[in-house]
This record gives C-alpha cells, sequence and structure tokens, in this order.
C-alpha cells in the first residue's frame, strides 16, 4: 500500500526553520498576553514549553513525527504534551499561513547577512590578490583573443566590482524581506486586538506588511534571493573558468593549491582544478532552484495556496550552494600562486602592442583610422615574416610610415598599461586608487551590514 501522506510532509527539510519557528512563537505569546488575549501565566508556560522544545531540537532529542506533516504541527502537539490544554492558546489569532511567512523572512534575512559576510570574505582576498601582484602587466582579452595588456590588480578588481554589485543585490533584497507578515492571519486579519508593530519590533523587523492577503501569498523575496544568488554563482561560475584555464598547461598563469586541486586515478600528472569545475557546474542547479520557484507561483491565485511549500527546498540549495561556494573562493583565492614572469612574458608580445603603435602613429599627427590601417597590414607583415614588431627593424618600420622613430621601440606592456591612465583605466596610478578605494569600502563594511 503507497503510503499517500508522503506527499504532503515537508517537515524534513521545514525542520530548518525551527529557531525562527520558536522565536516566532515566543514572540506571538507575549503580544498575546500583553494584550490581554491569554493570561501572563499561560504565556509564560507556553514560552517555557517552546524553550525546552528549542533545546530538545538542537541537542536532537525531539521526537519529530512525519504523520504531524510540518514544523508547525510538530512544534505545536510537542508543546501539547509538555504543557497540556495551555498549548492550544498559542494559535489564537495566527494562521501557519502567517507563521511559515514569518519564519522564512526570518531566516532569508539571517542567510543573507551571512552571505554578505563571506561575499565580503572573498572581496578581501582579491584585494589582497591584487595587492601582491599590484604592478604585474598581464595580456587581456577579448574573444578569448590576447587583446592588450592590462595590470594583475586590474583584473581581480574588475571581480571585486561584481561582487559588490552582488552585495548590493542581496542588501536590497534584505529590505523588502525585513517585513513583518504576522497578524495576516490565515488571510484576511485576525479577529482580535493584536499588536503587529509589537511583534515586529520583537522580532527585529523595520515594518510590517500592508496587506494580509499579499503578505501570506507573497514570495517575491525568495523569488529576489534566488535571482541575486544565481547572478552571484554566474559571477562565480566566470571567475571559475578563466581559473580553469589559467590553471591549464596552455596558459600556465597561475597554480591552484594543492586543497583545490586533485590527481586523476590514471594520468599521475594532472592537476584537476575540480573546486572552480564544481562552482561553475552548481551555479545550473542555482538557476533551477530561481527557474522552479518563478514556475512554482506562476498562476497561483490569492492567497496562500499549498504549492507555496515547495518555496523551501530550492531556497535551501540554493543558500547552501551559495554559502559552500563563498568558503571555497576564500579558501582557494588566497592559495592561487600567479606566474609573473610568465603573464608578463605575455603581455609584452607585440602584438599586443598593436594598439599602442597606432596610438604612436596619431601622437605624430596621423588620424586613428588611418594609424589602424597601417597597424593592421604591418601586423600581417610580422606574421608572414614570423617575427615580432619589437624585432622589426625601423627600416621596415618605415616602409609603412615614415613617421616611426627610433622611440618606437620604447612601446612596451608597461608603458602601454600607464598610457591607460584616465578613471577605470588599468594605468598603475589608477588601479593604486581603485585598491585604495576598494580597501576603504572593505573597511567601512567591517562595522556593518
Ligand atoms: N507547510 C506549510 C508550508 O510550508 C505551512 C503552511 C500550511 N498552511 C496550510 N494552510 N496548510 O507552506
Amino acid at each position: 500500500m503507497v503510503d499517500f501522506s508522503r506527499y504532503t510532509v515537508s517537515i524534513d527539510y521545514d525542520r530548518r526553520l525551527y529557531k525562527q519557528d520558536i522565536a516566532g512563537s515566543i514572540a506571538h505569546a507575549k503580544m498575546l498576553a500583553k494584550q490581554g488575549i491569554i493570561s501572563q501565566e499561560d504565556a509564560a508556560q507556553i514560552t517555557q514549553g517552546l524553550q525546552t522544545i528549542e533545546t530538545e531540537i538542537r541537542d536532537d532529542t525531539f521526537p519529530w513525527d512525519p504523520a504531524l506533516e510540518d514544523l508547525h504541527m510538530n512544534i505545536e502537539s510537542r508543546l501539547h504534551t509538555l504543557t497540556g490544554a495551555t498549548a492550544g492558546r498559542l494559535h489564537t489569532a495566527r494562521s501557519r499561513n502567517d507563521q511559515v511567512a514569518v519564519d522564512l523572512r526570518l531566516y532569508t534575512k539571517t542567510t543573507i547577512v551571512e552571505l554578505v559576510k563571506g561575499l565580503r570574505g572573498v572581496q578581501r582576498a582579491l584585494v589582497d590578490l591584487a595587492a601582491r601582484h599590484q604592478d604585474v602587466v598581464m595580456p587581456g582579452y577579448t574573444h578569448l583573443q590576447r587583446a592588450q595588456p592590462v595590470l594583475f590588480a586590474h583584473h581581480m578588481l574588475a571581480y571585486f566590482e561584481m561582487f559588490q554589485r552582488d552585495i548590493g543585490r542581496f542588501q536590497d533584497c534584505h529590505q523588502r524581506t525585513d517585513v513583518m507578515p504576522l497578524g495576516s492571519g490565515a488571510l484576511a486579519g485576525v479577529a482580535y486586538q493584536t499588536d503587529r508593530e509589537f511583534l515586529a519590533a520583537e522580532l527585529g523587523f523595520s515594518k510590517i506588511s500592508a496587506n494580509s492577503m499579499d503578505a501570506v501569498s507573497d514570495r517575491d523575496f525568495v523569488v529576489e534571493f534566488l535571482a541575486a544568488a544565481s547572478v552571484c554563482m554566474m559571477h562565480f561560475s566566470r571567475m571559475s573558468e578563466e581559473l580553469v584555464l589559467w590553471s591549464s598547461g596552455e596558459f600556465g598563469f597561475v597554480r591552484l593549491s594543492d586543497d583545490f586541486t586533485t590527481g586523476s586515478s590514471i594520468m599521475p600528472q594532472k592537476r584537476n582544478p575540480d573546486f572552480a569545475e564544481l562552482a561553475r557546474g552548481k551555479t545550473g542547479r542555482v538557476y533551477g532552484d530561481l527557474i522552479g520557484l518563478l514556475t512554482t507561483l506562476k498562476g497561483l491565485p490569492l492567497t496562500y495556496n499549498r504549492d507555496l511549500q515547495e518555496d523551501k527546498e530550492g531556497f535551501f540549495d540554493a543558500a547552501d550552494t551559495l554559502t559552500t561556494t563563498l568558503d571555497v573562493f576564500q579558501g582557494m583565492l588566497p592559495g592561487m600562486k600567479l606566474n609573473e614572469e610568465r603573464v608578463s612574458s605575455l603581455a609584452g608580445e607585440s602584438q599586443m602592442l598593436a594598439t599602442d603603435l597606432a596610438d604612436y602613429l596619431v601622437g605624430k599627427g596621423m588620424p586613428f583610422r588611418e594609424a589602424h590601417g597601417i597597424m593592421r597590414e604591418l601586423s600581417h607583415h610580422c606574421d608572414n615574416w614570423g617575427i615580432g614588431l619589437q624585432n622589426l627593424p625601423l627600416v621596415e618600420y618605415q616602409k609603412f610610415s615614415g613617421l616611426f622613430q627610433d622611440d618606437v621601440y620604447d612601446i612596451t606592456a608597461e608603458s602601454s598599461a600607464a598610457a591607460r591612465d584616465n578613471p577605470g583605466g588599468t594605468a598603475p596610478v589608477r588601479v593604486a586608487a581603485a585598491l585604495s578605494d576598494a580597501k576603504k569600502i572593505l573597511e567601512a563594511a567591517a562595522h556593518g551590514f
């Protein structure tokens, strides 16, 4: 015989909300007593029972019963065992619909604060890497073709910016999550003189929800959380892809520490960048969590529908995936060794300096388009000859333009980078300023959320 009740059970995963559920219930009991809806003695007994339950769950001695479906029913039933009929007074002026909404909002807020801390840690690792190799030039790419020299620090700080935006998205989501739904009841509000502002203050919310029907059916905050997590994982995936490429023999730019590579069971020489690959791979499941919830919500009539129970697993999965990804990168980045010689010698290879040579001609009065055309021909010429621009004799240069003089050989990867001296550019002075701005952001963030 199939046990159909399994289909509705959520206890396997919603038990993660136990602290929030108990905090919500204690605040609710306190409010009911304050308003004279239940007696102070009953509230005290309920609170004590709930505290016992919290300890039992924490110590793993709580008698979970799947037949009771969810966390809320399990706790209420246990409270009944502990306090008798008094337990039945807790659910006055409340429904599981506003209860689960408050639980999930509390949990989401805490999770966001933790994730932002982790993102700050990753940003710190990037700043440290940038500072450690501050003036090292490397090839910058477009189309995965070597394009122009850039500072390695500039490349690291590009990711700093991405994570800065991710933090902004999470903080923004936090604001809209920070709304207290208790008092909405099942959907229409409650027929008691409750004090919702008091509940908000007790539970650390900055405001109360404005519409009971919206409050019990709204999961926008989870969607926003998953969207922010998806964008953030996308950034980690892009960085992972670079680490996979950079740590390959072909690139040879970086060496990841042994803790973050694995050998092959058959090929002894292998140092596989599994952690970066898995971060890239796990990005897919977080996108799946987002699309899953959006699809669940699509077409739901107001107000609460049981479909909403499906919000949790994807949410927890995304939160866990991002949390561990943040841990991994905070561990992996500090141990990453940059092959400074290799990246700077590749950055100095002449084809990377073609733009600078065009700029050189512009500096001598030639219109840029014309200079660009000359450099294209010169580059082809060098390719055919199999010779680098820096080894091309001046007489050859002068066949293309009489403006070329001896100082053409002064152009290097370093001079190329130094020339990009405008806001946001890769000149060492600009990167040094960006680095100090980044450090200031981290210092300021150390004193708050
Ligand atoms: N387990 C439910 C959920 O996660 C709790 C709310 C149940 N409400 C109800 N009316 N059945 O959504």
